[in-house]
């Protein structure tokens, strides 16, 4: 066991120390495996309001509430998929379920429905009731979340997305309903009010969420291990290069359910302090790579309006919730989506080992399918940005699906344009090889040209041929390569509308 750090408090080695609170009470991980899943952990103990739909992140019937540090509060209740996230890995943690949502009735009474349940069943948002309580839980995240009634009060005019009382639909954008129809999910998910001054998840966000604990969980042959800095994690990872890291679990939680994958031993990196800091300075925006892109979407608020245009076509907000930057390059995948924004954005990887950090330009990280430079027991700290940015950006992820679907293709464009000529262009491209590649033909193409019909055309014309997409059950190879072209020429029928308006 390591040493108590950074003011983390440690915990003693075995099972008998980890224990979630769950609904208010402390519930001990034991008897489950390293590997057991929130969701499972939680029906065992006959919380069966929390449903398996897919068990792969697609459905959100398993959603539950997680006190996080929060962004304009000391907490925020985050939902997210429990058929992802290990229960191990939510050691000190504190969720709420469905259950614990509601205000149990006096002595055999019936429960006071929460405002959230209270809507969904009077405007008819539920029939067979399978996704009720993960509807329900996304709900309520959203229902507590700081901003909402203010964004409602600023007079901003609600949309397509956004209901008069400032809900944003995108919080339910992870949670699939079969039998209702959106419609009155919707209306209730509109008619919620304000949380009351004496609502306890309300007045439970004033004050700090739990800490992050040392973990060392044993089980069964396999251990969950979480250290509380980013030494004795990395001093970890020396001794142990067998170890599967793991961030929000997004990716590996499917590993885990769908592939059947075992681990021996996985090391948690998601609550490193040294991982979750955001800094923006004059030269360089510097994201930790542990944040989850729910947080870095709200904590740089628009400031890199690349990475605001990627966030609402990655994913949902369920998986958004966990999802980090670390583990969306950790996967190495070529058809991840953040790559090709962070390679038209110029961005470096912060790599840290237990001899040191070194800085990789992300364009030298990949090296083939699923592969990087990366070596046996580095993490991926942070991700660097160079500024000045590039103003005229645009983000184009062609997919079945607007919402919650993999890319057949992604394209990122960034150029400088002064004076009507292209001083500089950036464009990073994921779908199209065994790795995310930059265009540099096509960027070469337009750069020291004017920014003309004939200059994008030519360019779009060296877009098409970039990479070597292949025919698979998501698109050919021959619109793969026709939408990158049109994702050149849409960004350039943008640029000019918006000068002739
Ligand atoms: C329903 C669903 C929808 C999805 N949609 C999208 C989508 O639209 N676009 C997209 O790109 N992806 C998508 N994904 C994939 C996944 O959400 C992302 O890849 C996500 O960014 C992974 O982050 P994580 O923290 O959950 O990674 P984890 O699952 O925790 O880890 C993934 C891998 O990264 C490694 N890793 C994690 N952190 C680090 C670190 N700091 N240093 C080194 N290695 C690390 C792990 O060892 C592991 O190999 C989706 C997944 C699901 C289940
Ligand atoms: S069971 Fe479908 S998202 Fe978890
Ligand atoms: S109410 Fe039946 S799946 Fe939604």
């Amino acid at each position: 066991m390591s040493a108590p750090s950074d003011g983390v408090p440690e915990r003693g080695p075995g099972t008998v120390g980890a224990r979630i609170t769950v609904n208010g009470e402390e519930t001990p991980l034991a008897p489950a495996a390293p590997h057991t899943t929130t969701l499972d952990f939680l029906r065992e103990r006959g919380l069966t309001g929390t449903k398996e739909g897919c068990a792969e992140g697609e459905c959100g019937a398993c959603s539950v509430l997680v006190a996080r540090p929060g962004v304009d509060k000391p907490t925020d209740w985050v939902a997210v998929n429990a058929c992802l996230v290990p229960a191990a890995a939510l050691d000190g943690q504190e969720i709420v379920t469905s259950e614990g949502l509601a205000t149990p009735g006096a002595a055999g009474g019936t429960p006071e429905l929460h405002p959230v349940q209270e809507e969904m069943a009077v405007r008819g948002g539920s029939q067979c009731g399978y996704c009720t309580p993960g509807f329900v839980c996304s709900m309520a995240a959203e229902y507590y979340r700081p901003g909402r009634c203010a964004h409602a009060a600023d007079g901003t005019e609600p949309d397509a997305e956004h209901g008069p009382n400032g809900f944003d639909l995108h919080a339910l954008s992870g949670n699939l309903c079969r039998c209702t129809g959106y419609r009155p999910i919707r209306d209730a998910a509109f008619a919620v009010g304000a949380p009351a001054d004496e609502d306890p998840l309300a007045r439970r966000r004033e004050q700090a969420p739990p800490g992050p604990v040392s973990t060392e969980y044993a089980r069964d042959g396999a251990t969950f291990l979480r250290r509380s800095s980013l030494a004795a994690t990395l001093e970890l990872l020396r001794e142990r290069p067998d170890a599967v890291v793991v961030a929000g679990s997004t990716d590996w939680g499917v590993e885990v359910n769908i592939r059947s994958r075992r681990a021996g031993c996985v090391v948690a990196v998601d609550r490193l302090p040294e991982l979750r800091e955001l800094r923006t300075g004059p030269d360089a925006v510097e994201i930790g790579a542990a944040l989850t892109l729910t947080e870095i979407e709200r904590r740089l608020d628009g400031e890199v309006p690349l990475l605001a245009e990627l966030f609402p076509q990655f994913a949902s907000r369920l998986i958004r919730n966990g999802a980090t930057l670390g583990g969306n390059l950790g996967t190495g995948s070529p058809i991840g989506d953040s790559p090709p924004v962070l390679l038209a954005l110029e961005a470096s990887v912060v790599l840290a080992g237990a001899d040191g950090e070194r800085e990789v330009p992300l364009a030298e990280y990949f090296t083939g399918y699923r592969q990087s430079v990366r070596r046996p027991g580095e993490l991926i700290r942070a991700v660097r940005i160079p500024r000045p940015l590039s103003r005229v950006t645009a983000f184009h992820k062609i997919a079945k699906r607007r919402f919650d679907d993999i890319s057949s293709v992604a394209v990122a464009l960034a150029l400088d344009i002064e004076d009507g000529v292209v001083r500089k262009a950036r464009i990073g491209l994921g779908g199209v090889a065994a790795t995310p590649i930059r265009a540099l033909v096509a960027e070469a193409a337009l750069e020291g040209r004017p920014w003309t019909a004939d200059t994008a055309e030519a360019a779009a014309r060296e877009l098409r041929a970039a990479g070597t997409p292949m025919d698979d059950h998501r698109a050919s190879a021959a619109y793969r390569s026709e939408m990158l072209g049109q994702s050149l020429l849409k960004l350039y029928a943008q640029t000019t509308e918006a000068v002739s308006s």
